[in-house]
């Protein structure tokens, strides 16, 4: 039997609840630690048996400890993750891991150089819906990718410390720079704050990459339809994930613009079936657990998920320099 990998969490909040329950579940939960008194009490009761700390010196200390988890607002994120690296724990943190290109390539240095696993929460690349739509792409089913787009609205959260892209964006980044397997050479955002000044509600992205593909975002906390969909335009076939969809996440159209006409200049389209591929059913933060903990058994290798985590804090800072400057970045 191997023994249980012992974790220790700092953010007690909304969202790191579930992670709480997933790794008090799938490893031995040796601390949790917050800042915030209330926070920190309900959780104590909730798991009695991690020691409970306001001081993350005190997680840092303990030579036991392998892993440190972050899910503390975004702003703090670099710094915890780095306290933790140089304390020689691995790290799992909340996306993004950073909100500077330098920060995260100093992070991803201090992670190679320590050996010690550096993963951002990415949570969609492990949703099995997602996870499908690569692999449709990777078999060729769907043909060349021409477009990806991205669409995330809904009516609320509306948040104050991050904008629409910060907070929303970075989801469906994640999921195109995955899908495409490229960094963009063009980073076009434009935004508008009507609600709280300098905090974007609404943002809309344009990415081109090296092949010439093509991706957009549509990212609001405005609208009150709710809409979480990722759609991949291929030469031959268009998928469809959505994930408001119960049975039906996936969508696999097979229809294209087919082959030039005989007559000069026009195209003519070709239509087929439409089908839904069974989706398993996994919750995705338990696979994204379950990510953590192999690679913190098994070694950090090529240091694959923080490279990916900087190629998506890069592209951020690129789209929020455009958005700052209304223009291509
Ligand atoms: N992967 C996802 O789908 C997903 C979803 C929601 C949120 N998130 C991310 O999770 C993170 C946490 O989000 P949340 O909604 O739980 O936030 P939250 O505000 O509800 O909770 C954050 C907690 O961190 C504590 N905290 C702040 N600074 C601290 C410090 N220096 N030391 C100890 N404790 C500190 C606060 O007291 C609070 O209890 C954010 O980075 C967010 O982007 C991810």
């Amino acid at each position: 039997m191997t023994t249980p990998v012992r974790v220790g969490q700092v953010g007690l909040g909304s969202w790191g609840r579930n992670l709480l329950r997933n790794f008090d579940e799938a490893a031995r939960l040796a601390w949790i630690c917050d800042t915030n008194e209330e926070a920190l009490r309900s959780q104590a009761s909730r798991y009695p048996t991690a020691r409970a700390t306001a001081a993350l010196e005190d997680l840092l200390a303990d030579e036991q400890l392998d892993a440190l988890v972050v899910a503390t607002p975004v702003a703090t994120h670099y710094e915890l993750a780095r306290l933790a690296l140089e304390a020689g724990k691995h790290v799992f943190v909340e996306k993004p891991p950073a909100m500077r290109a330098a920060e995260m390539e100093e992070l991803l240095e201090l992670a190679r150089e320590r050996e010690r696993v550096l993963m951002p929460g990415h949570l969609l690349l492990y949703h099995p819906g997602v996870r499908k739509l690569k692999e449709l792409i990777d078999s060729g089913e769907l043909g060349e990718v021409l477009c990806v787009y991205g669409n995330r609205q809904n009516l609320g959260v509306i948040r104050s410390h991050e904008n629409a892209l910060w907070s929303l964006g970075v989801h469906d980044l994640s999921v195109i720079l995955w899908l495409i397997d490229e960094e963009p050479v063009e980073a076009v955002a434009h935004g508008r704050d009507f609600l709280q000044p300098g905090v974007e509600d609404v943002v809309f992205c344009f990415l081109r990459f090296p092949s010439g593909k093509v991706a957009h975002m549509h990212l609001s906390w405005l609208d009150p339809h709710k809409m979480r969909k990722m759609t991949v335009v291929g030469k031959e076939k268009m998928a469809v994930f959505d994930d408001m969809e119960l049975e039906r996440k996936i969508t696999v159209y097979d229809k294209a613009p087919w082959e030039p006409a005989e007559t000069y200049g026009e195209w003519r389209t070709r239509t087929g079936d439409i089908f839904s591929p069974k989706i398993p059913n996994d919750e995705p933060l338990r696979l994204e657990v379950q990510h953590f903990l192999d690679l913190v058994r098994s070694g950090p290798g090529d240091h694959a998920e923080a490279v990916y985590g900087l190629h998506v804090v890069r592209a951020l800072e690129r789209l929020t320099e455009s958005l700052r400057a209304g223009a291509p970045a």
